[in-house]
């Protein structure tokens, strides 16, 4: 059967694919395979391994008359029509679990980067402008002993607050439902949304991005925040209204944002947030450790052998969102 993979990947990872199936691979790493190469090799493709720069939508269903598995190489999935896939009876496989740890990792890094304000200490030497030690020279909010606000309590909110325990911070979060085990082991307390906003000294957006969680945090939501709130988002940009945001940073109303993801990827540099000081962007690197790229990779072309042979996918996407 035919596997179109959307990007390169390594040899070791497509080794058991090869043996069974014929592979079309797009030969570029950190380029996206063009749209209408894509619709054109998926014509007579059983499979598809893609990951969130390919739009998978009903235009690209209607080439692919035999696909029968989608599986992305990450753990979101809102580039992905499910509905869309269930009716035409094609599984979606996607892979929860493996990047928890990195993308906590990252978004903790966030956190220390944007309190510390690591970014602009080190432009100082670089631009040799670093005089002397001085008694409140580019002092930032405390991370240790802080109140930490995480919206969406997943696997990696999870994992963040895990982490957040080990700064001593006092966490908060909330959630569709909630998470008893969590409050017991981590001594997380659920709160609703507009105590966790007007409570947290770091808030932390790690909802899945749903046609619920569209901007859900805009204005409203700034309006509510401390002044000195810190606001991280390693979940998805269309999460969060960056018109807003931007107002919001610009004035002061709120410190400082860390966002590892935007609206509209890859972000231009001209884009107006990057004109601010006090935010810090990343390009979408959550999950960007090489054990869990391999792992991830590794998930996604299992789950294209599984679902090729008639099996069930280890992870299978069950429902929208
Ligand atoms: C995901 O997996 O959804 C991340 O955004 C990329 O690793």
């Amino acid at each position: 059967m035919k596997v179109v993979v959307t990007r390169k990947l390594p040899d070791s990872i497509l080794h058991q694919l090869r043996e069974e199936h014929e592979v079309m691979m797009w030969k570029h790493e950190n380029e996206v395979m063009p749209r209408d190469l894509l619709l054109e090799e998926v014509k007579d493709a059983d499979a598809l391994l893609t990951n969130l720069t390919d739009d998978i939508n009903v235009e690209l269903y209607e080439h692919a008359p035999n696909l029968k598995v989608v599986s992305t190489m990450a753990v979101g999935y809102d580039n992905i029509d499910i509905e869309e896939a269930r009716k035409r009876g094609i599984k979606v496989g996607h892979t929860p679990g493996v990047l928890t740890d990195a993308t906590a990792d990252l978004t903790f890094a966030l956190i220390l980067a944007c309190g510390r304000g690591l970014v602009g200490a080190m432009d100082v030497i670089r631009k040799d402008e670093w005089k002397s030690w001085g008694p409140f020279y580019l002092t930032g909010p405390e991370v240790s002993g802080a109140t930490i606000g995480i919206i969406g309590m997943g696997r990696i909110g999870e994992a963040v607050a895990k982490r957040a325990a080990g700064f001593s911070m006092n966490i908060l979060y909330h959630n569709r439902s909630r998470k008893k085990e969590a409050e017991a082991t981590l001594g997380a307390t659920y709160v609703s949304m507009e105590e966790l906003l007007q409570k947290s000294d770091y808030v932390v957006l790690l909802a899945p991005s749903t046609p619920e969680t569209n901007k859900m945090i805009g204005r409203e939501q700034f309006d509510q925040m401390k002044k000195t709130a810190i606001f991280i988002n390693t979940s998805r940009g269309t999460n969060v209204d960056e018109e807003a945001l931007y107002d919001v940073l610009s004035n002061q109303q709120i410190y400082a944002a860390g966002l590892d993801v935007f609206e509209q990827e890859p972000i231009s540099a001209n884009h107006p947030l990057m004109s601010l000081s006090n935010v810090t962007a990343l390009p979408h690197i959550g999950s960007a450790a090489i054990d869990t790229r391999m792992k991830m990779a590794q998930m996604a072309a299992d789950h294209i052998v599984e679902g090729l042979a008639g099996r069930n996918l280890s992870h299978e996407v069950k429902r929208k969102g």
